[in-house]
C-alpha cells in the first residue's frame, strides 16, 4: 500500500484539480536539476524552539547548507548562525525581515517554523520568489489562509511540505494499513485525546511589558492585532492564544486528527459540535483547557478530546489515536501501536427473548509495535528528495489544509456554541454566516496576503 506517497492521481483527486492544472503539476523540476548530491540551499524563518528541532534533522544532511536565517528576535538568530557555523562551517546571513533573503538567488528551499499567524505570508512569498517550502503545522491561523497557500504552491508549481510528521513514519503508516486493510472490522467511532494536568496555574499571570530590544515586536505580530508586549502571548506561548494560534486543538490536535483523515480515507467530516471552556486553568489563556470535538463522518464518529485539569490516561496514553472497530481496537501514538482483538457477546436478554445462538468468531491477531518515532528524520528526507525529483511530498499542502481545517472548524464551533454543518469541497458552513465569516480575518495593514 502506498501509505506514505500518494499516487498522482489519487493527488489530482484530492486537490481536485483539473486537467490543466494537472498538466502544470508534471512541470520537471525548477529549481534544482535533480542530482543527488546536488545541494540544497536552505533558508530557515523563525529560529525558536521547533527551527531548533528542525536542524537537528536538516543540519546532518550531506545535500543541505544552511545558507540564511531570519528571526525577528536577534538573538535567536544570532545563536542559530553559530549552531549552523559549527556544525557546517559556513555562516548565514540573518535578517529581522525574510523577504530580503528571499531576493537570494542562491537559496532553493525555505523552512518555516514562526507562529501559526505567521505561516501564510512566508510561505506564499517563498513560493512566489520561486522558492520550495517546508512550513510548520498547523498549516495556518485560518482556513482562508491556509487556502491561499495551496493555491500559491499549485499556481507556482513548487513544492509546499507541511510538518506532520507523524505521515513518514513506519509506525504510523503499518497502522493505517491495518485500519484501511478492514482487519479492525467495521471502524465506527475513533477517539483522539491529550491530557494533562497544568491547573490551576498553568501559564500564569504575567502583567504587559516593554518588548526586548532585540525583538522587532511589530513585525512579531504581523497580521494580528496590535497589542502591548507580554512575555505570556510571545515565545512558545503564543499558541494558548486564538490571535496567533488555536490552542491545544490545533497545536496537538492537528497531529492526531491528520491520522484520522489519513486511515479513514476521508477528505473531511460532515459536521462538527464542540463543548468546552476555560474550567481548570486561572492564567492568560484564551483558548480552552477542556473541550469534547464531535465530528460526523458519513459511516463514523470521531470524538478529539482534551483537558488540562486532570492528567488521567487513556490505556496509558496521555495522548494518542483510538480505532474502535467491530472486531478490535488500534491504540497508537509515537512510540507504537497495539491491536486489541475483541470479543463479541450476546445483548442482555436475548438467551429469554429468542433462545441461545452461536456466537460470531473473531479472527484477528493482537499485534504489538514498541520503538516507534514521530518521523521526523524521514519527513525531512522526503522533503529534500521531492525538491529533487519533484514528486508530490507524503504531507504535501492539500493534505495538510485539510486536517488543518478540523481544528479550525473545532474551534470555531467552540467559539459560536452549536453544531455546524461543514461542506468538504467548498470548504464552507452550510447556511451560517456568522461561522464562515470566521473562515478568515482581517489582518492588520500591511500584512495582507499577496492575491493568488
Ligand atoms: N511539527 C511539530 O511537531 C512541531 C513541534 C513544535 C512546534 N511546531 C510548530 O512550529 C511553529 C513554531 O513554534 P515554536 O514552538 O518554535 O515557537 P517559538 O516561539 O519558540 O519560535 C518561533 C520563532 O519565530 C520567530 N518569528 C516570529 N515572527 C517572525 C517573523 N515574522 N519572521 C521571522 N521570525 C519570526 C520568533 O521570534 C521565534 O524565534 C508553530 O507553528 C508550532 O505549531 C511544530
Amino acid at each position: 500500500m502506498a501509505t506514505d506517497r500518494l499516487t498522482r492521481r489519487d493527488f489530482v483527486e484530492a486537490v481536485g484539480v483539473t486537467a490543466g492544472a494537472s498538466t502544470l503539476l508534471g512541470a520537471p523540476g525548477i529549481a534544482l536539476g535533480g542530482s543527488a548530491n546536488e545541494k540544497i540551499r536552505c533558508l530557515l524563518i523563525g529560529a525558536g524552539s521547533r527551527g531548533g528541532q528542525l536542524l537537528d534533522s536538516f543540519l546532518p544532511q550531506a545535500d543541505v547548507e544552511v545558507v540564511a536565517i531570519a528571526d525577528v528576535d536577534d538573538s535567536h538568530a544570532g545563536k542559530t548562525a553559530d549552531r549552523v557555523k559549527k556544525v557546517k562551517g559556513n555562516t548565514p546571513e540573518t535578517a529581522r525581515d525574510y523577504r530580503g533573503l528571499l531576493e537570494r538567488k542562491d537559496v532553493d528551499a525555505v523552512l518555516i517554523a514562526t507562529p501559526d499567524h505567521w505561516h501564510a505570508l512566508p510561505a506564499i512569498h517563498a513560493v512566489l520568489a520561486g522558492k520550495d517550502v517546508y512550513v510548520e503545522k498547523p498549516v495556518a491561523h485560518n482556513v482562508a489562509e491556509g487556502q491561499a497557500m495551496l493555491r500559491a504552491a499549485r499556481k507556482t508549481n513548487k513544492i509546499m511540505a507541511v510538518g506532520t510528521q507523524q505521515r513518514s513514519s513506519s509506525h504510523f503508516q503499518k497502522a493505517v494499513e491495518i485500519v484501511r486493510s478492514g482487519k479492525l472490522g467495521k471502524v465506527f467511532w475513533v477517539q483522539t485525546w491529550n491530557y494533562e494536568n497544568i491547573s490551576p496555574t498553568g501559564l500564569g499571570k504575567y502583567p504587559d511589558g516593554e518588548a526586548p530590544s532585540y525583538v522587532d515586536y511589530d513585525r512579531w505580530l504581523g497580521p494580528a492585532p496590535l497589542r502591548p508586549f507580554n512575555p505570556n502571548r510571545f515565545h512558545l506561548l503564543f499558541r494558548w492564544f486564538f490571535d496567533y494560534a488555536g490552542g491545544m486543538m490545533s497545536d496537538w490536535g492537528v497531529h492526531l486528527n491528520d491520522i484520522v483523515l489519513w486511515a479513514l480515507n476521508s477528505k473531511g467530516p460532515r459536521s462538527v459540535y464542540t463543548s468546552g471552556g476555560i474550567f481548570t486553568s486561572d492564567d492568560d489563556r484564551d483558548t480552552p483547557d477542556t473541550m469534547q470535538v464531535v465530528y460526523e463522518f458519513p459511516e463514523c464518529t470521531l470524538t478529539y478530546s482534551m483537558r488540562k485539569g486532570n492528567g488521567l490516561r487513556l490505556n496509558g496514553h496521555d495522548y494518542g489515536i483510538l480505532f474502535c472497530g467491530t472486531d478490535g481496537s488500534l491504540i497508537l501514538d509515537r512510540n507504537g501501536f497495539e491491536v486489541i482483538p475483541d470479543k463479541v457477546v450476546l445483548p442482555y436478554g436475548i438467551k429469554l427473548v429468542h433462545g441461545d445462538r452461536p456466537l460470531r468468531k473473531i479472527h484477528l491477531k493482537p499485534e504489538t509495535v514498541t520503538k516507534g518515532n514521530d518521523g521526523q528524520a524521514a519527513h525531512v528526507r522526503n522533503f529534500l528528495d521531492c525538491v529533487k525529483s519533484r514528486a508530490v511530498p507524503t504531507a504535501d499542502i492539500a493534505i495538510a489544509h485539510r486536517s488543518t481545517n478540523t481544528c479550525h472548524i473545532g474551534n470555531i464551533s467552540y467559539k459560536l456554541g452549536r453544531s455546524l454543518e461543514w461542506d468538504v469541497d467548498t470548504e464552507t458552513f452550510k447556511n451560517d454566516a456568522e461561522a464562515n465569516a470566521l473562515l478568515k480575518r482581517e489582518p492588520r495593514k500591511g500584512y495582507e496576503l499577496p492575491q493568488v
